[in-house]
């Protein structure tokens, strides 16, 4: 499919068909909408390292996806299928570090082969392809809560936010772009102000098509213009998402937003956070144990093809930042609200969840 993008496209990310993985190339949009299959694990990997798909959630749920394709393959194939799928697994959680999604999910498909011990090979594929619709589907489900939850604390006016965290970035809704279109659904009046998110542009590219499809008032600005746009008052809150939440509190995310948290204190803006429960990593203490992924340089040293600095020059291109967990307002996941202590909270939160992740308080 190779489409001019004009009037609206319905917004699914990932899409299983005729025993194939099919994702919108997010590195296309907005100027067309096209989609890329995959057919092997291989491929899966190769998109999400490629920034077809991106996103914590939706990378989480292609990689599930990703272990079925493998399965398949090693059904057929492989000498000893459970190393063979030990080997893939690998290949898929390594794509992207950051995200702790990606191998929430990859752990999650391995548990159903964990659990299947006399299971043949063809047999556990198809059980797979189950798990793998579940998290998905769970996923658009979970980003139906967490906008519900987190509606109410929309203030009427403009919301700052930051990267993509919408349709695409999920399967389906979105986490803090969910919030925002829970919150106009419910009659908000709202100004979103999009922040373009250098280097890569999920803001201006990704966020304002999403919400220019939706008719949700969008302001594109570039980053360094949020300092000033909060001063001008035109800001009452701020929602970004979240790759990985330690411990205590502490939000890795998307490179700058670090920096507009430090601004909403500053103004007196609350910053919210809004993720699942599945981007919690309690196995880390504090954000400085995240790993950071470094990308490419040309990110940073070009725009669409076109070189915009001179050749040679050294480039820092870290594609996340770690917000401490005092600049943080609360958190929003599918089971509720949580605010600080963080540690406290969180760690209640996550003892009353079963492995898969329902409330069984
Ligand atoms: O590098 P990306 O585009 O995968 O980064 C995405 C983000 O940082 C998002 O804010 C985060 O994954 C939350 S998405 C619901």
């Amino acid at each position: 499919m190779n489409q001019p993008v004009s009037g609206r496209k319905p917004v699914r990310t990932l899409a299983w068909e005729d025993g194939a993985l099919h994702l919108i190339d997010q590195r296309r949009l907005p100027r067309e909408f096209e989609t890329v299959t995959c057919r092997t694990a291989e491929e899966v990997a190769a998109a999400i390292r490629s920034m077809v798909v991106r996103g914590a959630p939706a990378i989480g749920a292609a990689a599930a996806y990703g272990i079925v394709l493998g399965a398949r393959e090693a059904a057929e194939g492989a000498d000893d299928f459970r190393a063979e799928m030990a080997r893939i697994a690998g290949r898929l959680r390594s794509a992207r570090p950051t995200a702790v999604n990606l191998s929430w999910a990859v752990d999650r498909m391995m548990r159903v082969i964990d659990a299947c011990p006399h299971m043949s090979p063809a047999a556990l594929a198809d059980r797979l392809l189950e798990e793998a619709h579940a998290i998905a589907a769970e996923d658009a489900a979970t980003c139906r809560k967490i906008g519900a939850h987190g509606a109410a604390l929309v203030e009427p006016g403009g919301v700052m936010t930051h990267c993509n965290t919408g349709a695409l970035a999920t399967v389906d809704y979105g986490t803090a772009l969910g919030v925002i279109r829970a919150a106009w659904s419910r009659g908000t009046p709202l100004r979103v102000y999009a922040c373009e998110t250098r280097p890569f542009l999920q803001g201006a590219r990704l966020t304002a098509w999403e919400l220019l499809q939706e008719d949700i008032p969008v302001t594109l600005i570039t980053d360094n213009m949020a300092a000033h746009v909060m001063h001008r008052g035109l800001v009452r809150s701020v929602i970004v998402g979240a790759d990985r939440i330690t411990a205590n509190g502490d939000v890795v995310n998307k490179i700058g937003t670090y920096g507009l948290a430090i601004l909403a204190r500053e103004h007196g803006i609350p910053f919210y956070v809004a993720a699942p429960v599945s981007t919690l990593d309690l196995s880390l203490e504090h954000g400085g144990q995240v790993p950071i992924e470094e990308r490419a340089a040309s990110e940073v040293t070009h725009i669409a093809g076109q070189p915009i600095a001179p050749e040679g020059v050294d480039v820092l291109n870290p594609a996340f930042d770690v917000t401490p967990a005092r600049y943080v307002t609360a958190i929003i996941t599918e089971h509720g609200v949580v605010r600080p202590p963080y540690e406290e909270g969180l760690a209640r939160l996550v003892n009353r969840l079963d492995e898969q992740g329902a409330d069984i308080a």
